[in-house]
């Protein structure tokens, strides 16, 4: 009898931990946007934010990979009415009145961007004696892992401060 009741206890506690968990890391009615979210750590973080209920803009180059990455998330999506999966492809370098044009696309459909996630990046890896010294210049790793991310922040912080 004892044994009974003390798993039921469990039970209750388990079951309101859970609930209290699930409401806590909603995502529901949220606008996530992920540069570099086709793939690795992008699109990972993109199927976790679907699945809590968000929708989701992805911005990468390659329009395939992006399509297959809008496909997978589409399989994750709980409610189809209002979460939007949105792709876009822009290179992050290069044209910067481009990613202006994707944030206001992508909020025109989905609303305010609630949360960006800066995932577009590339890297090289070699002995350091042996990495070419192009990888080291400005014009080539680092424009992708720092310039972009400097738009993307002006961007939001542009849009933060028009919605004021
Ligand atoms: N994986 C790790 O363990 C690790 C650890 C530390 C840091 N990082 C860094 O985290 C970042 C992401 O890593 P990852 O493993 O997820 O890499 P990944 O699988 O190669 O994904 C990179 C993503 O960025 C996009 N991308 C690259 N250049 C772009 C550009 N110019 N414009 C727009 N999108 C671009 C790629 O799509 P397209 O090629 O189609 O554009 C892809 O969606 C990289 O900067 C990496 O160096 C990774």
């Amino acid at each position: 009898m004892w044994l009974l009741l003390l798993i039921l206890l469990f039970g209750v506690l388990a079951f309101l931990l859970k609930s209290y968990l699930q409401h806590k890391v909603s995502l529901s009615g949220a606008h996530v946007m992920i540069t570099g979210g086709s793939s690795g750590i992008g699109k990972a973080v993109a199927v976790d934010a679907v699945f809590r209920g968000a929708s989701v803009t992805l911005l990468a180059r390659n329009e395939e990979r992006l399509e297959a990455a809008q496909e997978e998330l589409l399989r994750f999506v709980r409610e189809p009415d209002k979460q939007k999966i949105q792709i876009f492809s822009v290179d992050v370098t290069k044209n910067y009145n481009a990613i202006e044009d994707a944030v206001n696309m992508a909020q025109e459909k989905a609303g305010p961007i609630f949360m960006l996630v800066n995932c577009a990046g590339t890297s090289v890896s070699y002995r350091f004696e042996e990495t070419p010294l192009e990888d080291f210049q400005v014009s080539s790793v680092s424009v992708v892992n720092y310039n972009n991310k400097i738009k993307w922040f002006q961007v939001c912080v542009n849009f933060r401060l028009y919605q004021k």
